[in-house]
C-alpha cells in the first residue's frame, strides 16, 4: 500500500503561499516512489492550488453534509469537488471541538464525501482525560464505529487531540495499539494516518509502525522543506 501524507493547513494560507506548493512539487521529483501527497488548503485557495496541481493531490478541511439549500457561510462536498479536490478531511477534533460535530454529522458528512465522488478522511481520537482514564482505545473504537460511511472507501485519521499542535506524541506502542485496533475495525487495505505533532525528526519511527499508511501533518504544513523532511521518510 502507498505512504499518504496529507497537509492540512488548517485556517493559514494566503495567495503568497502558494509559492511554497512551487517549491514543494520541484522537491517532489525526488520523492519515495510510494509516497503520495494531499494538501488540504483553506478553501479560498483550493482552485487556485488545483490548477497547479501536478505532483500533489488537493483536499477540503470540511464540507456541509446536504448537497445544497439555505446554508449560509457552508460549503458543500459537490462545490468542493468542482473546485477540485479529491478529498475532504471531516471530524477533525477542532470541528468536533468548536463546532460541536458528532459522529453522526462526521458519518453524514463523510457520506456527502463519497455522493460528490471524493474521499473522506475520518478523524479520530482521544482526549488527555480519556487516553488518562484508560479509555483511549473504547473512545476510538466507539468513534470508528459510529463515523465511517457504509461500504470500505475512507481513510482513517488518528489524531489523539492532546498531541494536535501541542509536540506531544503518544509512545510508539501507544501508536502500534491504537492503529492495530482501527484495522480490525477496518479492512486490510484501509489508509490508517496517524496525525498529531508529526515532524521530520520523529516520521521515520511513526511511519515504521505497522498499520500506519502515512500521516495527517498540521505544524509543518506550510513550509515545503518540513513537509518535504517528512514525505521522504517513507520507506
Ligand atoms: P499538528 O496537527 O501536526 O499541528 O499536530 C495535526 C492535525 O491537526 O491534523
Amino acid at each position: 500500500m502507498n505512504y499518504l501524507i496529507a497537509g492540512n493547513w488548517k485556517m493559514n494560507g494566503l495567495k503568497a503561499s502558494m509559492r511554497e506548493i512551487t517549491a514543494l512539487q520541484e522537491r517532489l521529483v525526488e520523492a519515495p516512489e510510494n509516497a503520495e501527497v494531499l494538501i488540504c488548503p483553506p478553501v479560498t485557495l483550493l482552485p487556485a492550488m488545483a490548477a497547479k496541481a501536478d505532483k500533489i493531490m488537493v483536499g477540503a478541511q470540511d464540507c456541509h453534509a446536504a448537497e445544497s439549500g439555505a446554508h449560509t457561510g457552508d460549503v458543500s462536498a459537490e462545490m468542493l469537488h468542482e473546485a477540485g479536490a479529491s478529498y475532504v478531511i471531516v471530524g477533525h477534533s477542532e470541528r468536533r471541538a468548536d463546532h460541536g460535530e458528532t459522529n453522526k454529522d462526521v458519518r453524514a458528512k463523510a457520506e456527502a464525501v463519497l455522493r460528490a465522488g471524493m474521499m473522506p478522511i475520518v478523524c479520530v481520537g482521544e482526549t488527555r482525560e480519556e487516553r488518562e482514564a484508560g479509555e483511549a482505545i473504547a473512545i476510538v473504537t466507539e468513534q470508528v464505529k459510529a463515523s465511517l460511511p457504509e461500504g470500505d472507501q475512507y481513510v482513517i485519521a488518528y489524531e489523539p487531540v492532546w498531541a494536535i499542535g501541542t509536540g506531544l506524541v503518544p509512545t510508539i506502542d501507544d501508536i502500534a495499539e491504537v492503529h492495530d485496533c482501527i484495522r480490525g475495525l477496518a479492512t486490510a487495505t484501509t489508509p490508517i494516518l496517524y496525525g498529531g505533532s508529526v515532524k521530520p525528526g520523529n516520521a521515520p519511527e511513526i511511519l515504521a509502525v505497522t498499520n500506519v499508511n502515512g500521516a495527517l501533518v498540521g505544524g509543518a504544513r506550510l513550509k515545503a522543506d518540513d513537509l518535504y523532511g517528512i514525505i521522504s521518510a517513507v520507506k
